[in-house]
């Protein structure tokens, strides 16, 4: 009798979307169902943490019978519970974790809380009935985990054992996209509408800048690329904003993704890795995947689907599981923890 744990269901809270997934321990998603709060948030033009917790407490509950429901399972179907516990807002991280408390608790099963970031960089080995990574895929690789709260370069030398090798000094290159979004005036959230807006524009009309990407380091920074915009936006007349827009999104676009893919290959020519990953919200980014996927006769690149690169539970399920079969967990002890790397990964900044 095989005594692992075979399937886990896995809860996503820590930002403002709500998500549960069933995983197993090959990293096979049963099923993932989400609920996204953008249209509550919009109207504020970023997140609001009091509604996120808000809306992950009215979504929570119908969302975890609908996963079971749709993959025709039974609570006695699954033998662990997994849950974001750090990093992210402290309300939301708190539903996802009293709620799957409650169900450990009533169904007597193994809980252990997942470092967010730990699930996105595992999101590469994530499969489903319409997508597998290339068979041959493993560990060692570099990954950018590139979304609205992070941009960092990871050496992931093996399961739980991830180098923090870049990072940005500032802004999220998401965060950037999202401000950017606001001060040419289209909504929120704004990294997918500049990606949009951008397909029809001409990247070489506006020269912005590409911090930091001559120094021989993997540092990234987005703040004084959003502060030229800024710049150059306040002397444009808003009806000019309006007839450059496209023009304006691509040339942005055009400047966040140099960095992000110099900085990627710069990663992978110091630690002599041939395989990329690329992951987290801005992943999504229609014009970084196309420049990521143009590397790959020289690379092997995995870029997961974007239902496993924005925020979701299947990345915390495979996480999880991987640590619940090493014989780790949290039981009711668990709780949020919103600090951000300190103890979970080590460090090579040079
Ligand atoms: O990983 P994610 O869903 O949540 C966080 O952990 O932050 O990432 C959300 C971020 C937002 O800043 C959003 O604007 C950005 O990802 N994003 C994009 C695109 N889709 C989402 N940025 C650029 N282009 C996109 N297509
Ligand atoms: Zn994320």
């Amino acid at each position: 009798m095989n005594d692992k744990v075979q399937k886990v269901l896995a809860v996503e809270t820590s930002c403002d979307d709500t998500s549960v997934a069933i995983v197993d321990l090959n990293g096979f998603v049963v099923n993932q169902v989400s609920a996204n709060q953008d249209l509550q948030h919009a109207p504020y033009g970023g997140i609001v943490p009091e509604i996120a917790s808000r809306n992950h407490s009215v979504a929570l509950l119908p969302l975890i019978d609908h996963v079971i429901k749709k993959s025709n399972m039974t609570w006695t179907d699954i033998n662990g519970l997994c849950v974001t516990n750090r990093p992210g807002l402290i309300g939301s991280l708190i539903v996802g974790i009293m709620t799957l408390k409650s169900i450990a608790q009533a169904y007597q099963l193994p809980l252990i809380g997942v470092n967010h970031l730990e699930g996105h960089l595992l999101a590469p080995f994530l499969k489903d009935a319409q997508y597998q990574p290339p068979s041959d895929f493993d560990y060692p690789y570099i990954a950018l985990a590139v979304s609205g709260g992070h941009t960092s370069l990871y050496w992931v030398k093996s399961f739980s054992e991830y180098v923090v090798i870049g990072t940005t000094k500032d802004d999220a290159a998401g965060e950037a996209f999202d401000k950017f979004a606001k001060m040419v005036g289209l909504g929120y959230p704004g990294g997918v509408q500049v990606d949009k807006t951008a397909a029809q524009g001409d990247a070489s009309k506006y020269n912005f800048p590409r911090s930091l990407v001559l120094e021989d380091n993997l540092m990234m920074s987005f703040s004084g690329l959003k502060s030229s915009a800024h710049r150059l936006l306040e002397k444009m007349p808003k009806e000019e904003i309006e007839t450059e827009r496209a023009n304006l999104c691509a040339s942005f676009q055009e400047a966040v993704v140099d960095v992000l893919v110099s900085k990627l290959l710069k990663a992978a020519d110091r630690y002599k890795c041939r395989k990329l990953v690329i992951t987290g919200g801005v992943s999504a980014n229609s014009r970084l995947r196309q420049r990521i996927e143009a590397l790959s006769d020289k690379y092997q690149i995995v870029v997961p689907p974007v239902r496993y690169c924005t925020d979701n539970a299947a990345m915390i399920g495979y996480a999880g599981i991987l640590r619940l079969n090493r014989g780790e967990s949290h039981g009711l002890s668990l709780g949020p923890s919103p600090q951000l790397y300190e103890s979970d990964f080590s460090f090579d900044l040079q």
